[in-house]
């Protein structure tokens, strides 16, 4: 167990906002979890667990505890005839299970490649990338429940998963800790290379669809696209893509006929926030020393020295432009401390 106090969280978000917190707590074992749960101490006052820190912004100290889990191990745990069943720890980082899921041939995991951020948060967030998400590969999640410090099993029904959400987001906020997720995976090759341009990319490089070669162009198309977050600070997309009802898309369609769009139901339109932001001229824009990404217009960037208020300031302007040319509200995806 690792414990630090005064701590600075430089080394543990994204966007490399030099933020201190009271107590930093990380821990690496189911045990050593329960010892904390059971000793109280840190759980008097305010605290928040945290993942790899990649969706995360700070906006001043935090005056509470930060717990960061450093459970490991990746770990096959049952095998079916078209199946595998993979235990993970929380702590892994996710990219690292998706490697070993592809030297292992298990297939549905590999669209997510190179999506930074650990385990534990891919079951909170239900992160997704390629027209796949986490909750797809997900079976159960196990967790302590910090009031009764009792472990439990949710399957993936019941951890309410939606387009980048879930009850652990929701009212189950600071209720759970997770420890370990396991997921259900494929031995079946099969792949989906239909969205965005991953098909197009094979077949450019002149490439097969093999498990392998989608893994590598994802992750080349993402390093084009995409700021390294351990180069330039930022968090991902900064807005999730709004949901609006049909009708109203008509109408804004045939004012902007060249609006993408994603089909989610009969009933309901997904627009791109980045084609909007870049829309209203946001694209490579700086403001002080916070930034919207030159290649997507969806990332946020630290351009150097920027603090996390200055980061939500431009965060504001950009929903504020957004409103008055769409008419249409953008919601932040990164969650704000
Ligand atoms: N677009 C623009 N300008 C830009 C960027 C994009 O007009 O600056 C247009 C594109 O031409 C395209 C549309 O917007 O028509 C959508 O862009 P893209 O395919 O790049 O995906 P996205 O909707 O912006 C989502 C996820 C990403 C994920 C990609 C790829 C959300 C909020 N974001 O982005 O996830 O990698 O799809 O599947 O759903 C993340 O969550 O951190 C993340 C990076």
């Amino acid at each position: 167990m690792k414990i630090g106090h005064d701590y600075s969280l430089l080394p543990h978000n994204t966007f490399h906002f030099d933020v201190r917190c009271r107590h930093f707590v990380e821990y690496d074992s189911d045990d050593e979890l329960k010892q904390l749960l059971d000793e109280g101490t840190y759980f008097e006052g305010p605290w928040m667990h945290i993942g790899r820190g990649s969706n995360l912004l700070f906006q001043s100290d935090y005056a509470g505890t930060i717990f960061h889990s450093a459970i490991k191990g990746i770990r096959l745990i049952d095998e079916k005839e078209s199946d595998v069943f993979v235990r993970v720890g929380a702590g892994e980082l996710f990219d690292d299970f998706i490697a070993h899921c592809v030297s292992h041939h298990w297939y549905g995991a590999e669209n997510l490649s190179l999506i930074p951020g650990e385990v534990g948060s891919s079951a909170v967030q239900n992160i997704g990338a390629y027209g796949a998400e986490a909750k797809d590969i997900i079976l159960s999640v196990e967790a302590y429940d910090v009031g009764s410090h009792q472990p439990t099993v949710f399957s993936t029904k019941e951890c309410g998963y939606a387009y980048r959400n879930s009850r652990f987001k929701q009212e189950w906020s600071g209720r759970f800790i997770i420890t370990h997720v396991t997921f259900r995976l494929s031995k079946l090759p099969t792949l989906n290379v239909g969205y965005g341009n991953v098909k197009e990319e094979l077949s450019r490089q002149q490439l097969e669809p093999t498990i392998e070669n989608v893994r590598n162009v994802i992750i080349a198309i993402r390093r084009d696209k995409l700021p390294d977050p351990d180069v330039t600070g930022n968090a991902g997309s900064f807005f999730m893509n709004p949901m609006i009802g049909r009708r109203r898309f008509e109408l804004l369609h045939e004012a902007y006929p060249d609006m993408p769009y994603y089909d989610v139901d009969e009933d309901n339109v997904k627009i791109p926030a980045a084609w909007m932001i870049d829309r209203c001229g946001w694209k490579g824009q700086q403001v002080g020393n916070a930034g919207v990404h030159s290649k997507q217009a969806l990332i946020l960037i630290n351009c150097g020295q920027a603090t996390g208020q200055e980061v939500v300031a431009l965060s504001k302007a950009i929903q504020y432009s957004v409103f008055q040319q769409f008419g249409i509200n953008i919601e932040p995806e990164v969650n704000i401390v």
